[in-house]
């Protein structure tokens, strides 16, 4: 059995001290149960990275980064390495959102070499697949989220087994038409994708296909979470606008139980 995975994607947005209270209800919230029915990590921007690790080290909530460099080092300004996240004890990086691809080009062979440093430094990649509602519409959907998870596939297998191979990875589905939209992608709609994204893992490794997390984006909200998670193939969420708020953050959290 798959333990639930909700992560927040803060995206651009908080500062230090609306992100202090977001985290300090959220860890209150923790501390309220007795046992959390799902793991829980919230993705900030990264110059909020120290502040998470200082507020969050030894609570049960993991953080992470929204973005890694596709290099290790050297002349990128700007880039954030993935020896850098692991630095401020980053266990997760959201690597191919959608806002990515779309807004700074990246290419699904790009997504690839960034997984490949994100395994390499040791953290776990949230690889994130969708098709655009024209894709959608047109009946591309499968063609074009296979061929953005293949690329990755391959990138995780070259990195070889030592670091886990494609059982370190985290998958997510977001539709882009479902981003930020209000607009949720039926909890079958999303089942079939997960599926097929399940299915092209265990072509290669069934073992692995039966560990990764798939999680759903795109909208995620506490009045549906419960259904999507009632779904045998998510495994969870990334959270958008409602991992903003504590409370709804948290409902959605509940909803895995
Ligand atoms: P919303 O939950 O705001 O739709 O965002 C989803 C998303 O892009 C998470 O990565």
């Amino acid at each position: 059995m798959r333990r639930k995975l909700v992560v927040g994607n803060w995206k651009m947005n908080g500062t230090r001290t609306e992100n202090a209270s977001l985290l300090s209800e959220v860890l209150r919230a923790c501390e309220a149960v007795t046992a959390l029915p799902a793991d829980i990590a919230v993705c900030a921007p990264a110059p909020y990275l120290a502040q998470c690790q200082q507020l969050l080290a030894a609570s049960p909530v993991a953080w992470g980064a929204q973005d890694v460099s596709a290099h290790a080092s050297g002349a990128y300004t700007g880039e954030v390495s993935a020896a850098m996240l692991s630095d401020f004890a980053c266990r997760y990086v959201i690597v191919g959102h959608s806002e990515r691809r779309a807004y700074h080009g990246e290419s699904n062979e790009l997504v690839a070499q960034k997984v490949q440093h994100a395994l390499g430094a040791g953290l776990t990649p949230i690889v994130c697949v969708g098709e655009t509602l024209a894709q959608f519409e047109a009946g591309q959907a499968q063609a074009v989220i296979g061929a953005q998870l293949e690329v990755v596939l391959q990138a995780a297998l070259e990195a070889g087994r030592r670091l886990g191979g494609l059982a370190a990875l985290v998958l997510a589905y977001e539709p882009v038409w479902a981003i930020g939209t209000g607009k949720t992608a039926t909890p079958q709609i999303a089942q079939d994708v997960h599926a097929f994204l399940r299915g092209k893992l265990a072509e290669r490794d069934t073992l692995a296909a039966d560990k990764v997390q798939i999680l759903y984006g795109g909208s995620v909200k506490p009045d549906n979470a419960r259904e999507l998670f009632a779904m045998p193939d998510i495994d969870g969420a990334l959270v958008g606008g409602a991992a903003l708020k504590a409370a709804d953050f948290m409902a959605i959290v509940g909803a895995a139980g």
